[in-house]
């Protein structure tokens, strides 16, 4: 037997990223859970509309994502506990600028993400910000043979049924080839 929830929200795990933007030509940042993928090319964030970042987003239809690591677990939710409104965010990190003029990336991060908006969502409380991946950057020692390599990242996955960052676990198999023993 199952307990009924109600409609809670329950996609798990999430990363937890800081998606970087310009205002009044200051780079800032917002910690940010609710990040999904759409397509190989297009991610999708839902920003509360009550946040200072979306403005910077909506008119430069730009944004950054970057990956903070463990150990940068405090400065991570201090940038999701206050905002640019009263708090100047722009000497929190190192921003540096890739391709994209208007979406600062984060030096301090590992992996960093160059949007261009394809599209705005106005739901009643969200803005949800499409974005093409316009460039990608990778610190060396997060690659193996050139690659992305989640164990190297140490991701900061949050849990929102009891708001906790949590750790990457163990592999468990190789996707589309552990299926291919099964017996139905
Ligand atoms: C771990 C964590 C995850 C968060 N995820 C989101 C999110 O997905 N969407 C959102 O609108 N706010 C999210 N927030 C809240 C914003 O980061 C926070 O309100 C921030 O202060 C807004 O900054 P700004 O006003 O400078 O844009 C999150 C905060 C934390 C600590």
């Amino acid at each position: 037997m199952k307990t009924k929830l109600g409609n809670v929200l329950a996609l798990y795990p999430m990363p937890t990223v800081l998606a970087g933007t310009m205002i009044q030509e200051k780079p800032t940042c917002i910690t940010m859970a609710h990040v999904g993928i759409l397509t190989h090319k297009h991610i999708m964030m839902g920003m509360n509309k009550t946040h200072y970042s979306n403005q910077g987003i909506a008119e430069n239809r730009t944004f950054s994502i970057n990956f903070p690591t463990r150990d940068m677990v405090k400065v991570t939710d201090y940038a999701g506990i206050v905002s640019g409104k009263n708090t100047d965010k722009s000497k929190l990190f190192t921003y540096i600028y890739g391709e994209l003029e208007t979406a600062p990336l984060i030096e301090e991060c590992p992996l960093n993400m160059e949007c261009r908006v394809t599209d705005i969502l106005d739901y009643k409380t969200h803005d949800i910000f499409i974005g093409e991946v316009v460039q990608t950057y990778a610190r060396e020692d997060i690659l193996t043979n050139g690659k992305i390599d989640i164990t190297k990242i140490k991701p900061l996955l949050f849990d929102m049924a009891t708001l906790q960052y949590f750790d990457l676990g163990e592999p468990v198999a190789r996707c589309w080839h552990v299926g291919k023993d099964y017996q139905p």
